[in-house]
């Protein structure tokens, strides 16, 4: 699977031919889940002002003639769909990642709680209630248009340090109301979430949720919640696999980054939820991703950053795993190795 990689190059939220052509050649390149980047569900979720949206049909129709070359290629077309919250109106990381002032065409940002992400980043508006459903709204709404537009998988973004995630961890959200304090208020927004896209995105097509499983800071969500939130995404229903991640919401976070770092993480959830789970985090090479699927480590392996320089990983992979390799049709006299 494709993971999902913001591109920063849209126009308002609107996907074009880099999306196009980025998206494409994965699954030219044997890819099996094409994933979008994070598509935001109103324009103040965009990480950046250049970030994708699916707030309009106009969108949607864009998203449509993607989605159908994808799958023209025999791969699956699937939509990661969020909203940045506190974290949202940034530059771009070429541009530094810095928080956009609202005097250089930046916005207000919004989240749980009066808290900043980290010093030089806005103090979000506490949302009220009929904030929060709007967003729950808007979500489902996204959800609705993503199906019109022919994806096949939806992924609710709950990781990361954004919105959702700032809801679930206690170093983000300190709020006193029924979304707030209780593991059971932290974990609402995401339920209500869930229910709310469900009831646009058919039963028989999946819904992933991308989770952070651990804010790796003490005091933050961690494992121990994870695996009762994936046990609890279990006895929905409504969750078909769970996307293991981690960290994003704490700048103060301490992980150590190495080959394969967050498949412990699938295999946790996998053992103790009993729910489908997507490894991903410096997976490279055939044997690694080969292992971790015969080892019953995660039921799904994700590649970013290899298949960004890499679009035809997949088939060459393949191919040294002996597998039944078939190249598109066009590109079949390039088998010459
Ligand atoms: C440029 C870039 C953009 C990313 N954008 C997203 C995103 O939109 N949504 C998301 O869930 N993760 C995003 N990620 C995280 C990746 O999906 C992935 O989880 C991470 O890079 C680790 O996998 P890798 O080592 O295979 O790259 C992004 C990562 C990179 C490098």
């Amino acid at each position: 699977m494709l993971s999902p990689m913001c591109q920063y190059c849209a126009t308002d939220g609107m996907p074009d031919d880099w999306h196009m052509v980025h998206l494409g050649s994965r699954a030219v390149g044997g890819v099996g889940i094409v994933f979008t980047e994070a598509v935001h569900c109103e324009p103040r979720g965009r990480i950046t002002n250049y970030c994708l949206g699916l707030w309009n049909d106009h969108q949607r129709d864009s998203f449509a003639r993607i989605a159908k070359f994808i799958k023209a290629q025999g791969a699956v077309a699937a939509i990661q769909i969020g909203h940045a919250g506190r974290k949202a109106s940034t530059m771009r990381p070429w541009e530094g990642s810095q928080s956009l002032p609202v005097e250089q065409g930046g916005w207000e940002v919004i989240g749980p709680s009066a808290l900043a992400f980290a010093k030089g980043f806005p103090t979000p508006s506490a949302m009220d209630a009929a904030a929060i459903d709007a967003v729950t709204e808007s979500m489902a709404a996204s959800a609705r248009r993503a199906r019109e537009a022919g994806f096949q998988i939806i992924e609710i973004h709950a990781a990361h340090g954004y919105l959702l995630h700032q809801f679930m961890s206690p170093l983000s959200n300190q709020r006193n109301d029924r979304y707030g304090g209780s593991f059971d208020n932290r974990i609402r927004f995401l339920m209500e979430t869930i229910d709310a896209v469900r009831a646009e995105w058919p039963k028989e097509l999946p819904l992933f949720v991308r989770l952070s499983l651990s804010d790796h800071v003490d005091g933050g969500w961690d494992l121990a919640q994870s695996i009762e939130l994936c046990r609890r995404l279990k006895a929905s229903g409504d969750v078909d696999l769970i996307d293991c991640s981690s960290g994003g919401n704490d700048p103060r976070q301490s992980m150590k980054i190495h080959p394969g770092y967050q498949v412990p993480y699938a295999e946790t959830i996998r053992r103790e939820a009993q729910i489908p789970t997507a490894a991903v985090g410096l997976i490279h090479s055939a044997d690694m991703a080969e292992q971790i699927l015969a080892n019953g480590q995660a039921d799904l392996v994700v590649l970013g950053r290899t298949l960004m320089s890499k679009p035809y990983w997949p088939l060459d992979a393949s191919r040294s795993l002996r597998a039944d390799t078939r190249w598109p049709i066009q590109y079949e006299r390039s088998n010459i190795f």
